[in-house]
């Protein structure tokens, strides 16, 4: 790689930075352990910024539900896709489907299934106004499952981008394949933003 390719590509062409205008809590959350918090803060505000409608979400990778109840806060339905068996990454490795659907049964707007992300984006063509991947942070998953998001959602975001150089890597793939606009919050482990405006 030539000087001007490694500076347009690590500096240039790098994530902009997410700066939220407005902190706000959803008023339901669920207090377990997840890697994921704190970026319950800035949800609200994504959608705000970049003024999505509030119809359908998608999730990819519920585990026990932390994102999911989040999101349940500001959209009509929320779709959570996981194989509630864990991953290479996971601390959980054991099946949870049953535990999980009683927890989040008192989240009507939840709808959890029970699924690989491969099966599910094969029989999938509706749209949602927000997607969130949050798979096994491997390069190869978190760019197919990305890109049938950011094909299918109006702003598509990732976590694990600071932990995860892999991910990192996939979302700026993902940028430059897409077309779609890229942004990272730094905290809370990494929140990659792909927008299709
Ligand atoms: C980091 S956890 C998700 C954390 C969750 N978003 C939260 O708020 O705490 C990753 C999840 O992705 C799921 N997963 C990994 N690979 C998957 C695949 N190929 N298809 C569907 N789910 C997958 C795992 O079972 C695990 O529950």
């Amino acid at each position: 790689m030539g000087l001007r390719t490694y500076i347009r590509e690590n500096f240039i062409l790098d994530i902009k930075p997410y700066k939220p205008k407005h902190l706000s809590r959803p008023e339901k959350m669920l207090e377990i352990v997840s890697a994921w918090k704190g970026l319950e803060l800035i949800i609200e505000d994504i959608i705000n910024q970049f003024d999505l409608k509030k119809d359908r979400c998608i999730e990819f990778g519920v585990e026990f539900g932390y994102s999911s109840v989040v999101f349940s806060n500001y959209f009509k339905s929320v779709t959570g896709v996981d194989t509630f068996e864990g991953d290479e990454h996971t601390i959980n490795k054991s099946e949870h489907f049953a535990e999980t659907s009683a927890q989040l049964a008192v989240y009507p707007n939840i709808e959890l299934i029970k699924s690989d992300y491969k099966d599910w984006i094969a029989q999938d063509n509706s749209r949602y106004n927000l997607a969130h991947v949050d798979i096994v942070h491997n390069y190869e998953e978190t760019y197919e499952c990305g890109l049938w998001a950011a094909k299918h959602s109006d702003c598509t975001i990732f976590h694990d981008t600071e932990s995860f150089p892999a991910v990192r890597q996939a979302v700026k793939d993902l940028a430059k394949a897409t077309g779609q606009k890229l942004y990272n919050y730094p905290q809370h482990f990494g929140l990659g933003i792909l927008v299709n405006q």
